[in-house]
C-alpha cells in the first residue's frame, strides 16, 4: 500500500484537515492526527485494519499539538542540558537506513578521538540503543530520587527512551508527551564533563523531529542514507527540513554502501555507486563518507559489542573514525 492510500483510510476517521502525516518508515506505518483528543477506539480499529492489509507492518497512531508553522528558531527557549557541551543529532529522512548504528558506532568513534562522549536514544518509535550497547532490560537508576545515572558501556554515557518505554506495550505518544518525555531525560540525567553528546533521532521529518530540533540546541546534524535513490529522496527532505528550523547540518554519511566479497575482496556497489556523495555534492553539503554494507556490522550491533568497541582495529571502525574526525573538525 503507499502512504497516501493509507491517508485515506485515516481520513475515514476524521476530516483530511486533521491528519498531520501519514508515513511509512521501513516497516511502520506512523499515522499522526494533529489537534485532536487522543481517541483509542479509533486508534484500534486503524491498527486492525491496517494490520489486515499489511500483516508485516507495524502500526503507530500518534495525536500530536501542531501549533502555528513557525519554524524559526529565534523565540524559542532551549532546553538546558548540563554538563554536555556540544551536541550532533544522527538522523534519516527514511526508517532501516542505519541510522542507529551508525549513531552507536560514530558515538564510540568519537571517544576514540579522545572526546567525553554520551549517546541519547531519542528514537521513540524504534529505541534500539539498549539492545545495541548490551543494557537492554536494565533499568534507569537514580540516587536521588530524581536526577537519572547514565549507562556507561565501553566508555560512553548513555540512556535511552526506550528505558521508559515496555517494547511490547504499543503506546500512543501524544506529541508534547513524547517530547516532554525526552526533554525529562535529556535534563535530568546526570552527565558528566560530557564533550560531545550523540542523539539517535526519530526517523522522518515529523513533528516530533522537529520539535527536538527547535528545542535542542544542536552543533549540527548528520545525516544517514543508503545509496538508493528512494533513500536519498528522504535524505534530501530530512536536510531541507533541518535546513528550514535554523539547524546546522554537518553533511551526509552513505550506510551500507558497498560490500566486500568475504571470498575474492572484490568490491561491490549493491545500490549503485556514490549516490550520496553526488547528492551531498548537488546540495552544497559535506559528504562525511561512506560505510561499506558489512555483516560483521549488523552481527556486532545485534550482540551489543558494535564493531567499534570490539574490533578497534577493523577498516570499518576506521572508517568510523575517519568520519568522527571530519565531524570533530567542523564543531570544534
Ligand atoms: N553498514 C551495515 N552493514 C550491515 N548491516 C547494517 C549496516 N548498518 C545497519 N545494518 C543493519 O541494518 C539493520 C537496520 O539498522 P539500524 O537499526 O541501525 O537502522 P535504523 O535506521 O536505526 O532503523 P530504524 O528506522 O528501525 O530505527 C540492523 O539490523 C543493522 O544491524
Ligand atoms: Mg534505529
Amino acid at each position: 500500500m503507499t502512504e497516501a492510500e493509507i491517508f485515506d483510510i485515516a481520513a475515514n476517521h476524521y476530516p483530511r484537515s486533521c491528519i498531520s502525516s501519514v508515513k511509512i518508515l521501513g516497516k511502520r506505518v506512523i499515522i499522526e492526527y494533529k489537534n485532536i483528543a487522543e481517541d483509542e477506539s479509533i486508534t484500534a480499529r486503524l491498527k486492525h485494519k491496517i494490520s489486515e492489509l499489511m500483516p508485516e507492518y507495524k502500526v503507530t497512531v500518534a495525536f500530536v499539538e501542531e501549533k502555528n508553522a513557525n519554524l524559526g528558531v529565534d523565540a524559542i527557549e532551549k532546553w538546558q542540558i548540563r554538563g554536555v557541551k556540544k551536541i550532533i543529532g544522527v538522523a534519516s529522512g527514511k526508517g532501516g537506513v542505519g541510522k542507529s548504528t551508525t549513531a552507536v558506532n560514530l558515538a564510540l568513534a568519537l571517544a576514540n578521538c579522545s572526546k567525553k562522549v554520551a549517546l541519547f536514544d531519542a528514537d521513540i518509535y524504534g529505541p534500539s540503543v539498549p539492545t545495541m550497547l548490551g543494557y537492554e532490560g536494565s533499568p534507569l537508576a537514580s540516587d536521588d530520587g530524581v536526577n537519572f545515572k547514565p549507562f556507561n558501556e565501553y566508555g560512553i554515557e548513555s540512556v535511552s527512551i526506550g528505558t521508559l518505554i515496555d517494547r511490547d506495550t504499543p503506546l500512543i505518544w501524544r506529541g508534547a508527551k513524547a517530547c516532554g518525555a525526552i526533554e525529562q531525560l535529556m535534563t535530568q540525567t546526570l552527565w558528566h564533563n560530557i564533550d560531545v553528546m550523540v542523539i539517535d533521532m526519530p526517523p522522518g521529518t515529523g513533528d516530533i523531529l522537529i520539535t527536538l530540533s527547535q528545542r535542542i540546541d544542536f552543533a549540527g546534524i548528520v545525516i544517514v542514507s543508503t545509496p538508493q535513490d528512494i533513500a536519498l529522496i528522504d535524505a534530501i527532505k530530512g536536510v531541507n527540513m533541518f535546513k528550514k528550523t535554523g539547524t546546522p547540518v554537518l553533511g551526509i554519511v552513505e550506510n551500507m554502501s558497498y560490500f566486500i566479497c568475504p571470498h575474492c575482496g572484490e568490491r561491490a556497489d549493491i545500490f549503485g555507486h556514490d549516490g550520496a556523495k553526488q547528492t551531498a555534492e548537488n546540495m552544497g553539503e559535506t559528504f562525511l563518507g561512506a560505510i561499506p554494507l558489512e555483516p560483521e556490522i549488523r552481527r556486532t550491533s545485534d550482540a551489543g559489542t558494535p564493531i567499534v568497541a570490539e574490533n578497534p582495529d577493523s577498516p570499518h571502525t576506521k572508517a568510523y573514525e575517519e568520519i568522527a574526525r571530519k565531524i570533530i573538525q567542523r564543531i570544534g
